[in-house]
């Protein structure tokens, strides 16, 4: 039965007597050893986190349940967030089941079938504005500061402190840290969560050493790349389409800390690899997720020599919560015959002459 990252990782925490532990399951993901395409890069001891196998199907819900147990136990009457979709899917999911009211400002348009879907189901009260991330989260904090609801966005600490939890499974699966950590930034929690995770893991005596954090943000939403805010941030990868990060600073600190790098990749590099990781390895995840292997790819065709390196590349969220973008960017080997043997006969077996 998984015990949740509550009870997991209770010490690293920061829970008092007061806290309600509560989980829907949430971390103890599969790292994945890569079979083929770390083969094909000259990287041989690369692996994959799935964080798509979350209950919702995202890294989210491992910050979502600290600060959904936080607002429980600050006696909060209801939370809300912004959200490209992955964030609201959880918020919902944990509001649900602590019978927490949840408001989620979404992008109208912009945020894919599944997500959506997730949070109708789950129940919460969808706020559709005519406007990008950006705004909405600028409209979410401005809301929570005026009224007496619970902020659950990663700017609320408790989102980061319950994310870094996934550096210390990777600690704990591989017995020390990784040379290298492939990761998506979009409003940039996440790799803010990651650092944290692998520097307070080495001081408490259980990692040797850090990881170099590779950050890898979509060509047309990419400001930390750039250096200054994108107004109308564009890519096909809409969970990471967020023109001014909430975690700016947390990035270029994992960054410069660790020797690492925060770079782009574009629309043609994501979907490529999003192909990849599903037809050469079995994994299928968000194309956002996808842009942490495409940036591994990146950076081994711009000369980086990882032979003998170990790599972990963050899978932060599930393929089935974009089943549209799927169908229409894959070419499927589809046929349709009469329902005969020797109709089936005619097409399995020329597959395998
Ligand atoms: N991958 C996925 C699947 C995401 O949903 C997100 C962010 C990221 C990567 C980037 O993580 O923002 O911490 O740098 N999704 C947020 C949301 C913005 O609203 O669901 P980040």
């Amino acid at each position: 039965m998984g015990i949740g990252v509550l009870r997991k990782y209770e010490e690293f925490l920061p829970l008092t007597e007061a806290t309600p532990v509560l989980s829907l399951g949430e971390g103890d993901t599969p790292l994945v050893k890569s079979n083929r395409l770390g083969r094909e890069l000259g990287c041989d001891d690369l692996y994959f986190k799935l964080e798509g196998c979350n209950p919702t199907g995202s890294f989210k819900d491992r910050g979502m349940v600290v600060a959904i147990a936080k607002a429980l136990e600050h006696n909060s009457r209801a939370v809300m967030c912004a959200s490209t979709g992955n964030t609201s899917a959880s918020a919902a999911a944990y509001g649900a089941y602590c019978d927490l009211p949840t408001y989620v400002l979404i992008p109208k348009g912009e945020v894919a079938m599944g997500k959506l879907a997730q949070a109708m189901a789950y129940g919460a009260q969808i706020i559709m504005i005519d406007g990008n991330f950006d705004a909405a989260l600028a409209l979410a904090r401005e809301f929570t500061s005026k009224h007496e609801v619970t902020l659950v966005n990663s700017v609320n600490p408790h989102r980061l402190e319950g994310q870094k939890t996934a550096a210390f499974e990777i600690v704990d699966d591989l017995g020390d840290a990784p040379d290298y950590l492939f990761i998506p930034v979009g409003n940039a929690g996440n790799i803010t969560a990651y650092w944290r995770g692998f520097r307070e893991y080495q001081q408490a005596g259980r990692a040797t050493q850090l990881p170099r954090m590779m950050g890898f943000q979509a060509a047309g939403a990419a400001p930390i790349v750039s250096g200054s805010p994108v107004a109308n941030p564009q890519t096909i990868a809409s969970a990471i389409r967020i023109g001014n990060p909430a975690g700016w600073q947390g990035a270029l600190e994992a960054r410069d800390d660790s020797g690492g790098v925060i770079d782009m990749v574009s629309d043609d590099e994501i979907l490529e690899a999003y192909r990849l990781l599903a037809s050469h390895e079995g994994i299928f995840c968000e194309p956002a997720s996808a842009a942490a292997f495409a940036g591994l790819v990146k950076m081994r065709q711009g000369g980086l020599d990882l032979s003998g390196q170990r790599i972990v590349c963050i899978a932060t969220g599930n393929g089935l919560k974009d089943p549209d973008l799927a169908v229409s960017s894959v070419v499927a080997k589809t046929t349709e015959i009469e329902p005969t043997i020797e109709a089936v006969e005619a097409v399995a077996l020329a597959m395998i002459r």
